[in-house]
């Protein structure tokens, strides 16, 4: 066990913990932060994504010492940010999520794309969110919610 210092939600975070613990495990776990799924666990599904200096970052599988120095944003503090506040009211109005696993891998993925391009059209959407599954195929509402959440930031 060491002590490991991470910046999450802007607030520096000690945690006594073994460093290769994956970072989804910490944030969980330790952190109480649960906004963030654990699906695959092989970074193949897009569950566990959280903002890593502005980047959509996969962190299942890995350490969580990979991760001191950097900038971690987890779901729970995009409600306060106002893309992120906005995608979310817009997957709300869009009813774009069933069983809501996916969702905040996505919503995340999301507001990190319409941070870069405040204005994609569908094929930008559609390859900010290839690394994301989503097995209640709500897919197509999803690329709705993005295109109103960039509507409605466009308009702010
Ligand atoms: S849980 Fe991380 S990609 Fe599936
Ligand atoms: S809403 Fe169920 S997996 Fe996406």
């Amino acid at each position: 066990m060491e002590n490991l210092t991470l910046t999450v939600n802007g607030k520096a975070r000690d945690i006594e913990c073994d460093p290769a613990t994956p970072l989804i495990f910490i944030l969980r776990n330790d952190l109480d932060l649960t906004g963030s799924k654990l699906g695959c666990g092989l970074e193949q599904c897009g569950a566990c994504a959280v903002l890593v200096d502005g980047e959509p970052t996969l962190c299942c599988n890995r350490p969580a010492g990979e991760f001191t120095g950097k900038d971690i944003v987890t779901v729970e503090a995009l409600a306060q940010d106002r893309t992120g506040a906005a995608v979310q009211r817009a997957f709300v109005a869009e009813g774009a999520a069933q069983c809501g696993y996916c969702t905040t891998g996505l919503v995340v993925a999301a507001t990190s794309l319409l941070k870069k391009n405040a204005n994609p059209d569908r094929k930008a959407i559609v390859e900010a969110l290839s690394e994301h599954l989503c097995r209640c195929g709500s897919h197509a509402r999803v690329i709705a919610a993005i295109h109103r959440a960039a509507g409605e930031t466009a308009n702010v």
